[in-house]
């Protein structure tokens, strides 16, 4: 099979494709695998019980299991929704949107794949522009989204130490300069992999710094407010004309039914829902017909803020405590953990990567990410990317004991070993 430049570029490896690889493999192996890899979200009883019923609603009503199934939808995605979703943010943050601010994709996975896609890149008058990623480490899922190579530029953070063992990354805006060949700036908040939040005076600077260089600013909230709201402290949520905000259902629960919104001005929308026609013809109605209801009630607050963060919260303080005693005389540090479902753990001076830890792990039947593939768009060495790895602490609670119970034997081994 001879391949295209597209054809090549999307079967050679790719961060994700070998994390979403592993994560089946491990699953489909039928090995008792301790999943500390992924960004699935647990499964709340409280959640499930909300979504199963207004299923069983969806069932038994021959009108709405018709606009379920058997309708496509217009490019925007379902427009019950989009005008619930609307109304729910200018309640909830008092902004003028209407509902040409709102599309929906198939998961906001599919979004930065067409925003990237249609700011970055060749333009049409031959000049290469890139997304600039103001503070790495940076989701993975990013990394490999570009049609192009050399899609991304990066700056590296500050490092703020706190206590012993605890660090938070700052955007560092000293270095940070948006240039001819930036496309647009994109930031997830709260971060994956970090489970860092930007404060708001970093996103006010973020905001101005895009709106003075005539660049869009890409706000990645998957994890962010109002829904799921995996945010432990305050962060006060922004938009304005130049600002692109993506929301996603998945870490509330619904992974499985890919439904990502994207707030924006008109015409990034009318373009988005363009492009997304093209790729997919229709976004799939489930998760916003699940999620409907609770939208335009409100509950889906409520429970983001009430039933899904406090389950989040205590399991990374849980998380933290434990690693905390089992590491106890070791150089490590660990993300303040401000939000999502990861610690991101620095070990400073580890006598091996973390590819190498990663693989020690993966045969002792635990699962993490190595924190190398969130560093794209990174020029020159920078040797902290091989000290740090991703530990998600969303599954349950034994089973995320175990877990950090072996990756903390692991590293004790090494550093004792000094292989
Ligand atoms: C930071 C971040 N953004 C976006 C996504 C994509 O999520 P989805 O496509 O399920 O909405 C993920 C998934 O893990 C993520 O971690």
């Amino acid at each position: 099979m001879q391949l295209s430049r597209f054809g090549k570029k999307f079967t050679s490896d790719a961060g994700i494709t070998s994390l979403m690889d592993d994560l089946g493999n491990a699953l489909a192996s039928g090995e008792d695998i301790i999943m500390m890899g992924g960004g699935n979200p647990g499964f709340l009883p409280e959640v499930e019980d909300a979504f199963r019923r207004r299923m069983q609603q969806l069932v038994d009503n021959p009108a709405l299991f018709r606009r379920l199934v058997g309708v496509y939808d217009p490019p925007q995605g379902e427009l019950e929704f989009v005008q619930a979703i609307t109304a729910f943010l200018n309640r909830e943050y008092g902004w003028s949107l209407t509902d040409k601010n709102v599309a929906l994709t198939n998961g906001s996975q599919s979004a930065f794949f067409i925003l990237f896609n249609m700011l970055a890149g060749e333009s049409a008058d031959g000049t290469f522009r890139r997304i600039q990623l103001p503070l790495i480490p940076e989701y993975i899922g990013y990394a490999d989204a570009g049609l192009a190579d050399d899609f991304f530029s990066a700056n590296r953070p500050s490092i703020e130490l706190i206590d012993d063992h605890l660090f938070k990354y700052h955007v560092d805006f000293e270095s940070l300069a948006v240039n001819t060949d930036t496309a647009a700036l994109c930031v997830s908040r709260p971060t994956n992999p970090t489970g860092n939040v930007l404060t708001d005076g970093e996103v006010e600077g973020l905001d101005l710094l895009a709106r003075k260089s005539g660049v869009p600013l890409i706000i990645d909230g998957a994890y962010g407010t109002p829904f799921p709201h995996l945010i432990y402290g305050d962060a006060t949520p922004i938009w304005n004309e130049n600002i692109v905000l993506c929301l996603s259902l998945s870490k509330l629960g619904l992974p499985a039914a890919r439904t990502g919104i994207v707030v924006a001005s008109e015409e990034v929308v009318k373009s988005v829902s363009g492009i997304n026609a093209i790729i997919n013809l229709a976004t799939g109605s489930l998760g916003a017909m699940l999620a409907l209801d609770m939208v335009q009630s409100g509950e889906i607050k409520r429970l983001s803020r009430e039933v899904i963060r406090p389950v989040y919260q205590q399991k990374a303080e849980r998380a933290v405590a434990l690693l905390s005693q089992l590491l106890v005389g070791l150089p490590y540090r660990i993300h303040k953990p401000e939000g999502a479902m990861f610690l991101w753990l620095w070990l400073e001076g580890l006598p091996v990567t973390n590819r190498v830890l990663y693989e020690r792990l993966k045969s002792k039947s635990v699962l993490v990410v190595s924190g190398n593939y969130f560093f794209p768009g990174l020029q020159g060495e920078w040797s902290h990317t091989n000290e740090c790895i991703r530990i998600t602490y969303s599954q349950d609670d034994a089973r995320v004991e175990a877990g950090i119970r072996i990756i903390a034997d692991e590293i004790r081994t090494l550093f004792h070993q000094g292989v």
